[in-house]
């Protein structure tokens, strides 16, 4: 077995599976796979205006029957089921073509499903027959290889990325086209290059800073130009030479972001911050009076962070409950000092002070 970092951040070219078959064991975190969908395609497809359609006629996409492509497809997941870390996880993407197929195998494997994400093209080809529905949509799985795996997921992230809203498994993200579009004499230079954007999600999503990231049918090498820009590992392997020197090519012009702008600060937890060490700190001083937002209650600051109130003694939860009548309630939420003649919040002088202890470091 080949030591994996012999290989890190490489195009291999040749067969994944006999490739895949001389990495070690447990040694990736992530796994993204766009395997053959198996289109069976056997005419060109013309528009009305007679021009030809540029689908997916590849050699690369073409297999016997059906049987052939489950033997090829239990070949290459097996592998990839021994070469995740125990908790990695892996993205297959496919078509109705295959993926009903791939998902079967995957869990006759012992694959673990976390989600199907629909990657919804907003910009999708058209029916040109007029005789179905537009096809507007791949499937994506996401898996572990069992049950009880520590998978890697942002959640904290991706809701921000979603601007405040969990993020949900409906993707709606245009095809590749324009300038992200690699051609070669005016002519597409791989006929299914996923879009940046994709990859983008998947990796952000699912993996962390100088992970390694396995993709089996690199293509175009969308996966390694992704993962080399957002500072992870990549291993590509792609059986057809001349997309090896596409992807090569491709690498080239890849700057990974700086480190800093890479780390995940959203999920960074605020630190704990009590409110005897705002009176220790001096913020709130000993004997200085707190306030509802109405003025109706006060009580004073004593030295040991408690509040006295009535001749009542207690933290400022429990003197808040107390004047409240309820059997608890969060004091933060609920007292004020005085500044400058104006009511503010204790909450918001401790979070101007964690803000300050952030910047501080
Ligand atoms: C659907 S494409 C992948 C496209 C890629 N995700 C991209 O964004 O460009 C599948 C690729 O797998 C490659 N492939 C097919 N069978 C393979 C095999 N047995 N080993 C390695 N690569 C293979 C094909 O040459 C093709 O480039």
């Amino acid at each position: 077995m080949q030591n994996l970092n012999a290989y890190l951040n490489s195009v291999l070219q040749g067969d994944c599976i006999e490739i895949m078959q001389t990495l070690p064991d447990q040694s990736v975190d992530l796994i993204f796979a766009d395997p053959p969908y198996n289109l069976q395609l056997k005419n060109q497809l013309y528009r009305p205006d007679q021009s030809k359609v540029e689908g997916v006629f590849d050699e690369w996409d073409r297999f016997e029957s059906f049987e052939q492509y489950d033997q090829f497809t239990k070949a290459w997941l097996s592998e990839c089921k021994r070469l995740l870390k125990p908790n990695g996880s892996i993205w297959v993407i496919g078509s109705y073509h295959n993926i009903f197929r791939v998902g079967a195998i995957m869990q006759n494997l012992g694959f673990w499903f976390l989600n199907d994400i629909v990657w919804i093209k907003s910009n999708p080809m058209p029916n040109f027959n007029g005789t179905r529905f537009a096809n507007a949509h791949e499937t994506l799985i996401w898996a572990t290889t069992h049950p009880k795996a520590k998978y890697t997921f942002h959640y904290h992230s991706l809701k921000t990325m979603n601007e405040d809203l969990q993020m949900r498994s409906d993707w709606y993200l245009p095809l590749c086209t324009g300038k992200e579009r690699i051609k070669i004499s005016n002519q597409k230079a791989h006929s299914a290059q996923k879009p940046e954007a994709l990859l983008y999600r998947v990796i952000i999503a699912t993996s962390n800073v100088g992970d390694t990231i396995l993709d089996l049918f690199s293509g175009s090498g969308t996966t390694a130009a992704v993962a080399k820009k957002l500072g992870r590992n990549f291993v590509c392997i792609e059986k057809e030479p001349t997309y090896v020197q596409i992807i090569q090519e491709r690498l080239k012009q890849i700057q990974p972001l700086p480190q800093e702008l890479l780390a995940y600060k959203v999920e960074i937890p605020s630190p704990r911050v009590l409110f005897g060490q705002l009176v220790s700190q001096g913020i709130v001083q000993v004997g200085e009076m707190l306030f509802d937002y109405t003025r109706t209650h006060q009580a004073q600051v004593l030295a040991d962070g408690s509040l006295v109130c009535n001749q009542k003694v207690g933290s400022i939860h429990k003197i808040s409950a107390m004047l409240l009548g309820k059997p608890s309630n969060n004091g933060w939420k609920f007292w004020h000092v005085m500044r400058d003649n104006q009511l503010v919040l204790i909450d918001d002088l401790r979070k101007k002070y964690i803000e300050q202890l952030t910047f501080d470091g």
